[in-house]
């Protein structure tokens, strides 16, 4: 039975118990000496200060929220032994990164929970250069919520002509004016566009001044690790391209007047700073998320690279591909026993909504695509609200779309505007069941996920 093989894995692949002792949680800061893995990464409570002169009881990796970032190089195996301080069971997700289903992160899919005490090693190979992150699969919206999200870079092969870059997370939280949380989830918001928290950081600081070396080129990659804000991303007055969305190269553009950044995508920007002494506002909408600040430099005037390489991607054939379609729909669905630890429904794809307290939910999946058939999904949303809708396991090419015009690119997740129809392809490639979901938490923990197949 399929569970039991999962448990198999689960218990033989990595699962262990760690004796750390009682005298506190200790971190290791960047590379570990061990031979058996790269990184120490523990999940564990801390006090952050996100509100000055207060507390906020937050959860991160390795004493920090958003978490250390991790780094490696395309094509090395990367190995973190990931261990369990939490007083919770959890997991931890590879956001975008193409690996082995017992990888993955997701609870009673591809291994069992980590329960509080326990290491996990998480071992793979990352064959895409780019911008990625991690998060847990697990009572998302509080874990997530409280901190347990952080960025993963993957280096390109060769050089990519940047000396300089600089890594940003965005994260809304879900704090009051003392720093105490909110409600990561209220259901009035859940069934529309998703809870949204007060304070909006990037690495943790509020509208943060981020010193940049002036002439030079800098690779600015940006992470949205919120539950549920879409940034609208704008730098006015800025020399501003786009070198990469959601972890592909793209061909270098402007930066343009505005790109929406939904929750799970990154963004890999170029900026040349201008002269030493200026200012210029990175914005959400006409809000400002932080200010980049030019210093003097004495390197000589940086060039912008050349594009950077693609990854490699198999390539949908769209002539002999099967088309599915995806209907992301509001659900009316009234569960009476929430008290009892029922779960609220509010949407649904293809008329079936996820429970999120199911366990053998992905035993029954949505579409079961053949291995290494070529596919094109058709998106709908049906609903007013949009869904960053990502898949597991797998990268796919946005094609095309009814709202507006689409240079295809490679990516994991897609944002998917209100009432808007698009059209994805990818290569199955990837044996495994993989989560197809909004990544809007809440949409995704009231419904809006489900399981597709390939065997
Ligand atoms: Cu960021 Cu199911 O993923
Ligand atoms: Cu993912
Ligand atoms: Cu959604």
């Amino acid at each position: 039975m399929a569970f039991t093989r999962r448990q198999v894995l689960g218990g033989l692949v990595g699962l262990g118990v760690v004796g750390l002792g009682a005298g506190g949680v200790r971190y290791w800061l960047g590379r570990s000496s061990a031979a058996s893995h790269d990184y120490e990464l523990i999940a564990a409570p801390f006090d952050l200060e996100l509100v000055p002169g207060h507390i906020t009881p937050a959860w991160g990796y390795n004493g920090q929220a958003p978490g250390v970032e991790l780094r490696s190089r395309q094509g090395d195996w990367l190995r973190v032994r990931f261990i369990n301080k939490l007083s919770e069971p959890t997991t931890i997700h590879w956001h975008g990164i193409r690996l082995p289903l017992e990888m993955d992160g997701v609870p009673y899919v591809s291994q069992l929970p980590v329960l509080p005490g326990e290491y996990f090693d998480y071992v793979f190979k990352t064959e895409d250069a780019g911008s990625f992150w991690y998060h847990p699969h697990q009572s998302s919206s509080t874990q997530l919520g409280r901190g347990l999200v952080g960025p993963l870079v993957v280096e390109e092969r060769e050089p990519s002509g940047f000396r300089h870059e600089r890594s940003l997370s965005l994260k809304t939280w879900h704090v009051d004016a003392q720093g105490a949380f909110t409600d990561f989830s209220v259901p009035r918001e859940a069934a529309r566009e998703g809870t949204r928290g007060r304070l909006t950081t990037i690495n943790a600081q509020p509208t943060p001044t981020l010193e940049l070396p002036a002439g030079q080129v800098v690779r600015l990659r940006l992470f949205n690790l919120d539950n549920t804000v879409t940034y609208r991303l704008n730098l006015p007055g800025g020399d501003v391209r786009i070198y990469a969305l959601d972890g592909h190269p793209v061909e270098p553009r402007p930066l343009g007047k505005e790109y929406w950044l939904g929750p799970g995508m990154r963004i890999c920007l170029a900026i040349k700073v201008p002269a030493a002494g200026q200012e210029l506002s990175l914005r959400n909408g006409p809000v400002r998320l932080a200010t980049l600040k030019s210093v003097a430099s004495s390197e000589p005037a940086g060039d912008w690279p050349a594009a950077l390489p693609a990854n490699p991607v198999a390539e949908p054939d769209l002539s002999i591909a099967e088309t599915l379609s995806f209907r992301f729909e509001w659900a009316a669905m009234l569960v009476d026993n929430v008290e009892q630890g029922g779960h609220y429904k509010y949407w649904q794809i293809n008329g079936q909504a996820w429970d999120i307290n199911d366990k053998s939910c992905a035993d029954r999946p949505i579409a079961t695509l053949k291995k290494n058939g070529h596919y094109i999904f058709e998106l709908r949303n049906m609903a007013q609200y949009q869904h960053p809708i990502h898949l597991h396991g797998m990268a796919f090419k946005v094609l095309s779309s009814d709202r507006k015009a689409i240079i295809p690119y490679f990516t994991d997740t897609y944002l998917l505007g209100k009432n808007e129809t698009a059209r994805i392809a990818l290569v199955a490639d990837n044996p495994g069941v993989w989560m197809f979901h909004c990544h809007v938490i809440d949409h995704m923990e009231t419904g809006l996920m489900a399981a597709i197949a390939v065997v």
